[in-house]
């Protein structure tokens, strides 16, 4: 048996992997006792059969929008066991951006199979609704990074969502939770979706401080770890290093990193040195941001965003011809290749956009794709074209 393989499973350090997965749902959520009871408040109503329930969730990158929900979803299930039957279903619309994707995985999560082809998504609506009302059943369903959605497909769900039992003898038939990272989405909502969502209905998340990093590391390391094998000053250090972001799932990732590099050392121990600070990563951005942009940066930014508030990415060929159209519209000299591809790398660099290599292209060169994830492209633009007449 080659030595080597005497490090799988040897487990030093870790005794459940589990906890250190960024999906694991943990039975107590750190830190978020008020959010939880504020959610509770905005679905009050809940175990009357006729109700249904709204709310919305923002917050920056790993303030546990999702973990709380999930988290929600489950206890409020069992809370009320016996007395409403409720299903839960938690969509991730950057996984599935266009509506009709979304409506797939709803069916799907109700066990009614696909949704027939041909039909409108109202019609599927209405079909997911007779499905819930006959088996007297009522769905509680996430859409969560839902600006995606509306970026591509705008409101047009979200609104008949909220209609669903609209003209129908039965009422309280879905109860809808929106989560998203851009509370800039709040004011793209028209007023009629205000009004059916609440507009007291709305749950803002904080960034995690460093006290509530150290503890969600904490959390996870005395589950998943072997006792002693992480030290108060490491957990201590990656709390330091997260807290410049506020984001859980840095903290999640450092404490993951370090334990491994531990591991692979032979250690039964976290050593201050296993920490990756090269991990360190800033969390989402504030529109703001692109106001101490160059002229030429904010020229490029403007043809990615008009692109990407209708798809999803745009390869670096497309956004470079789309920067020339802009500068010809705002009668500006475009710059050389050269400095376009610098200004992109800073412009990923202040975590404005984001790029991907498409390895599947190999031969002609490797085409990188940019994607805004980050920040709204349609508020991006606003704000940028208003800045550029000035
Ligand atoms: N209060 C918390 N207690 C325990 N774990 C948390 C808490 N908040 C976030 N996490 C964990 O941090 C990671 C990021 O949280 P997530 O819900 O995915 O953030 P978001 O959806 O806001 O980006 C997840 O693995 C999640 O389980
Ligand atoms: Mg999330």
């Amino acid at each position: 048996m080659p030595g080597y393989l005497d490090r799988i499973g040897a487990g030093k350090i870790l005794v459940n992997k589990e906890p250190i997965s960024f999906d694991w749902t943990p039975n107590n959520l750190v830190g978020r006792d008020k959010e939880l009871s504020e959610l509770a408040s905005m679905f009050s109503h809940i175990e009357n059969h006729n109700s249904s329930c709204r709310a919305v969730i923002t917050g920056p990158v790993g303030s546990g929008k999702t973990v709380l929900s999930k988290r929600f979803g489950h206890d409020l299930l069992k809370h009320l066991e016996g007395q409403r039957k409720i299903s839960y279903s938690h969509v991730n619309c950057r996984n599935n951006p266009s509506t009709s994707q979304v409506l797939q995985q709803i069916a799907i999560s109700l066990d009614s199979g696909h949704p027939e082809r041909g039909l409108s998504s109202g019609e599927i609506i209405q079909s997911i609704r007779r499905n819930l009302m006959t088996h007297n059943n009522h769905l509680l369903l996430v859409l969560d990074e839902v600006d995606v959605l509306v970026r591509r497909d705008n409101f047009d769900l979200i609104y008949k969502l909220l209609r669903i039992d609209e003209s129908q003898e039965r009422q309280g038939s879905l109860s809808l939770i929106l989560v998203s990272q851009d509370s800039m989405l709040l004011k793209l909502f028209e007023p009629a979706i205000i009004s059916r969502l609440g507009a007291s209905n709305i749950l803002q998340l904080k960034p995690y401080n460093k006290e509530g990093l150290i503890e969600i590391a904490r959390q996870r390391a005395d589950i998943a770890c072997r006792s002693g094998s992480i030290s108060e000053e490491i957990l201590q250090k990656i709390g330091t290093i997260a807290s410049e972001s506020g984001d859980a799932r840095l903290a999640i990732e450092l404490l993951d990193s370090s334990i491994r590099k531990a591991e692979s050392a032979g250690r039964g121990e976290v050593l201050i040195g296993d920490i990756e600070q090269s991990s360190a990563r800033t969390a989402s951005i504030e529109p703001s941001q692109v106001d101490g942009l160059s002229k030429d940066q904010k020229l490029i930014m403007l043809g990615l965003c008009r692109r990407l508030k209708k798809e999803s990415e745009i390869n670096t060929g497309d956004a470079e011809k789309l920067y020339h159209l802009v500068c010809e519209e705002y009668e500006s000299k475009p710059k050389s290749h050269t400095t376009f591809w610098k200004h992109l790398k800073l412009l990923e660099n202040e975590g404005l956009i984001e790029t991907r290599n498409d390895k599947s292209n190999v031969g002609r060169g490797r085409t990188q794709y940019i994607t805004m994830n980050n920040v709204a492209p349609a508020n991006l633009a606003t704000r940028i074209e208003i800045d550029l007449q000035r």
